[in-house]
């Protein structure tokens, strides 16, 4: 059983992420900590609430966290994600209140509780974890791993060379990947190959269940962003679910150990993380990038995954 803390900002990409996570036997999700990015922070939280409200894991607690970046202001991603953070499905209203703690005392409260060391999946901009890892540095050792959506090599969806979550908060990013914690990072280059099409969307739509209702509404509004001719897609690329899979089956991937750094900077390039594919730099590798996915394997994972609600 791997137990995780999920750190996202939903974020439709991250709303599948924690569904798979709550669907698979293997994993236990400790917490919910929202961060801002794709959404105003407010709505972020929220919509981590009603996410756990519709897939009926009320237990789970839930702490909101950053109100921006580190240093820059906030950059939100409503173009992508819509006005909710969550548009095209109508979701249930939250039927629990999240924790009065920050997401950093929450994540140091748990980790204070465990016996066991705990995997961080972050989803989002980094800023929650560069600020736990600032003020709990004595906790560092009760993390097993991140695991992380975020950057690209050569590639960018946000500036040229630059990914999104990286984008909104760079020194966060370079807090975390310098942290000496071991890293999984799923970057563009694997996130662009995990793509849904609509045809699936459309399978999901026919599964029969409230759940799985939801997320064809969301994935629906989700594809059309991705439909710009510019993209070259044949669907919609499914980001932040990479690191949950990569946790439930790490051969649906295949990854190379290198090192994994974020400029921060450069005037084009702020936020551009730099992944030494052919070890020039002599730093040690710190990192699991993933290259490559099993993309049939990865949508059947989906497709199971929502059947299992009712
Ligand atoms: O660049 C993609 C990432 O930015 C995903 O995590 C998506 O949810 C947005 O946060
Ligand atoms: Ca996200």
């Amino acid at each position: 059983m791997k137990k995780i803390i999920l750190d996202c900002d939903p974020g439709h990409d991250d709303a599948l992420a924690l569904m798979l996570a709550l669907a698979s036997k293997n994993i236990e999700v400790l917490a919910v900590t929202s961060s801002a990015g794709n959404q105003r922070p407010e709505k972020t939280l929220k919509n981590v609430l009603k996410l756990l409200t519709l897939m009926k894991h009320q237990e789970i607690p839930v702490a909101g966290g950053n109100r921006k970046p580190l240093l820059k202001e906030l950059m939100i991603a409503e173009n992508v994600h819509g006005e909710s953070g969550l548009d095209g499905a109508v979701l249930p209203e939250p039927d629990f209140k999240p924790q009065d703690v920050t997401a950093i005392e929450l994540i140091a409260n748990i980790l204070r509780g465990s016996r066991e060391k705990i995997i961080l999946v972050v989803t989002g901009p980094m800023t929650n974890i560069a600020l736990f890892l600032s003020v709990y540095p004595e906790l560092k050792g009760k993390i097993e791993r991140i695991v992380f959506m975020g950057g690209a090599m050569g590639l960018g969806n946000w500036e040229p060379s630059v990914e999104f979550n990286i984008f909104v908060d760079p020194e966060a990013a370079k807090i975390v990947v310098n942290s000496e914690i071991p890293l999984t990072m799923a970057p563009l280059n694997v996130t662009h190959k995990a793509q849904i099409l609509k045809s699936e969307i459309d399978n999901i739509g026919k599964i029969g269940n409230s759940v799985a209702d939801a997320f064809a509404g969301l994935l629906k509004f989700f594809e059309i962003y991705h439909e710009d001719p510019k993209w070259g897609f044949v669907g919609a690329p499914l980001h932040d679910p990479c690191t949950i899979a990569w946790l439930i089956a790490p051969d649906m991937f295949e990854s190379r150990w290198l090192n994994v750094d974020v400029e921060i900077a450069g005037t084009l390039t702020k936020g551009e993380t730099v992944v030494d594919y052919y070890e020039l730099s002599g730093r040690s590798p710190n990192c699991d990038v993933l290259l490559n996915i099993d993309r049939d394997r990865f949508i059947k994972l989906i497709m199971d995954s929502l059947k299992t609600f009712s």
